[in-house]
């Protein structure tokens, strides 16, 4: 892919929470977690963990969960009143969020360079958590390049452990977010972003 080509994916790319339920083709699929695992990984540790869910059953489990998540975070950081909440909630409930497709990113806190787990320093769990966030944004983008919008969600780092229990995934592994992915019912314009000068320091 040439650089336009990349710049023209970036500029475009919005999040999407509202998907066909058409599902998306496997060479799609594995090229876009293919593209996640090219992303930068601190001491080329490649220390992530993708759990792919397909499945219909699955999809609605994890559908569910993710109103939960949503509504827990309405409640407890964004401190929504009640009657935001309802609205959302039945928004979530009438099929926002709802994906063919769910990719659910982990480190595996065993493999930290120093082999510890959460006694391990700072700067390294860091370091492994935006090795996680370049894999992600990579699938991201890599999605949008075929057409597969996606959103990327934090949410469920609230209930990480039904989550965990849901994708029977060990303790040792820790949820970065997942990725809604589908292809949209509908494309909203960018967001608008502040100007480049404003968030620059040029010295
Ligand atoms: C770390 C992270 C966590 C996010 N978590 C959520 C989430 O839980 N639910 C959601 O609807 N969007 C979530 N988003 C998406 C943002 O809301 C979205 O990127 C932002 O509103 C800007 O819109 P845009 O992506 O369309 O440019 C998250 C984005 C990031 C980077």
């Amino acid at each position: 892919m040439r650089s336009k080509e990349v710049l023209e994916v970036i500029g475009s790319r919005v999040s999407i929470r509202r998907f066909r339920q058409d599902p998306i083709p496997d060479d799609v699929v594995k090229t876009i977690v293919w593209a996640a695992t090219r992303a930068p990984t601190a001491g080329a540790r490649e220390n992530w963990f993708f759990v792919v869910i397909r499945s219909e059953e699955l999809r609605k489990k994890v559908h569910e969960l993710l109103i939960e998540a949503h509504i827990t975070y309405a409640k407890e950081i964004a401190k929504m009143s009640s009657d935001r909440i309802e609205k959302w909630k039945k928004s979530m409930e009438d099929g926002m969020y709802l994906a063919p497709l769910y990719i659910a990113v982990y480190i595996d806190l065993n493999r930290l360079s120093s082999g510890g787990t959460r006694n391990s320093s700072e700067a390294e769990f860091i370091m492994e958590v935006q090795s996680a966030a370049a894999a992600i944004e990579n699938a991201i983008l890599a999605a949008w390049s075929f057409g597969v919008g996606s959103v990327w969600l934090g949410a469920p780092l609230l209930i990480e452990e039904k989550f965990r229990e849901l994708m029977s995934v060990s303790r040792e592994y820790k949820l970065m977010g997942i990725l809604a992915l589908g292809y949209p019912l509908e494309v909203p314009s960018p967001r608008r972003r502040k100007p480049v000068d404003d968030v620059t320091k040029i010295i």
